[in-house]
C-alpha cells in the first residue's frame, strides 16, 4: 500500500461477507432503491432519491468527490448475487490534519446482520493506511442508535453533542460526534 493513495486505479476491498467497490452508472437503480426509503432517510436531512435518474445525479456528485480526490465512495455487494445493498464512503479528506469523515447507507432489508459494521472496518482500516491518517470521524442524528452502534462496534468514542446542528424533517436535532484516533484502531 502506497503512503498515499494517489487515486489512479479504484480500491476494491474484500470482506468475509461482502465486496466493497466502485460505484457506477449502472448502480442508478439501486442507488435510488436505497436513497429513496423512507426508512433510510428517517434520520437524514435528504430529499428522496426515488428515481434512478436522481440515484445517477448522486453517483455523479460522488464521482466528482473522487476526481477532486476528497471522498472515496463504495457500493456494498453480497457476492452470492452481486447485488448491491448499501454504500459507504470516507469523505472530507483533510490532507493537513490526517483525518476524513466516514458514513455509511444500507437497504432496510439486510439491517441487523452486521454488514454496515463489516464494511465500515474494512473502509476504515483502509483508510488510516492509504492516506495516512491520524483520524477518522462520524457523526450521527442524536437517536440514530443503529448507526451510533456500528460506530461505537468499529470503536469509535463519543465526543460530544452539537446541539440542534441539522435542520432534519421540519425540526433541528442534536448530532453526535465520534471519533477514532489511528493508534485505537483494531484491524479486522
Ligand atoms: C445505520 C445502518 C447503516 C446500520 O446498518 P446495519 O447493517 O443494520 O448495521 P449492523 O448490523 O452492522 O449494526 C447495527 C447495530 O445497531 C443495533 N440496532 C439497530 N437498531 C437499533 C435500535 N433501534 N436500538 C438499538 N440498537 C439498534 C443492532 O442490534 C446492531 O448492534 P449489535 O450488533 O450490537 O446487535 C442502517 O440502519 C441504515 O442504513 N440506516 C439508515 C441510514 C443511516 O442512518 N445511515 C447513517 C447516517 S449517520
Amino acid at each position: 500500500m502506497p503512503p498515499s493513495f494517489d487515486f489512479t486505479t479504484f480500491p476494491v476491498l474484500t470482506t468475509e461477507r461482502l465486496i466493497l467497490r466502485q460505484i457506477t452508472p449502472d448502480d442508478a437503480e439501486g442507488m435510488s432503491a436505497i436513497f429513496g426509503d423512507p426508512l433510510v432517510l428517517r434520520y437524514l436531512n435528504q430529499r428522496p432519491l426515488d428515481t434512478p435518474e436522481k440515484g445517477r445525479e448522486l453517483i455523479d456528485y460522488l464521482a466528482g468527490e473522487y476526481r477532486q480526490q476528497v471522498g472515496v465512495d463504495w457500493g456494498i455487494i453480497l457476492p452470492a448475487d452481486g447485488r448491491l445493498i448499501g454504500m459507504c464512503g470516507a469523505y472530507k479528506l483533510d490532507r493537513a490534519n490526517r483525518h476524513m469523515d466516514i458514513g455509511y447507507h444500507m437497504l432496510p432489508a439486510y439491517w441487523g446482520q452486521g454488514y454496515a459494521t463489516e464494511a465500515s472496518r474494512a473502509m476504515i482500516g483502509w483508510c488510516f493506511d492509504a492516506f495516512d491518517l491520524h483520524r477518522i470521524q462520524a457523526d450521527c442524528t442524536e437517536g440514530n442508535l443503529a448507526s451510533e452502534r456500528v460506530l461505537l462496534k468499529c470503536g469509535l468514542t463519543e465526543e460530544g453533542i452539537w446541539r440542534e446542528i441539522c435542520w432534519e424533517h421540519g425540526r433541528f436535532v442534536n448530532l453526535k460526534q465520534f471519533g477514532l484516533l489511528r493508534h485505537e484502531f483494531k484491524m479486522p
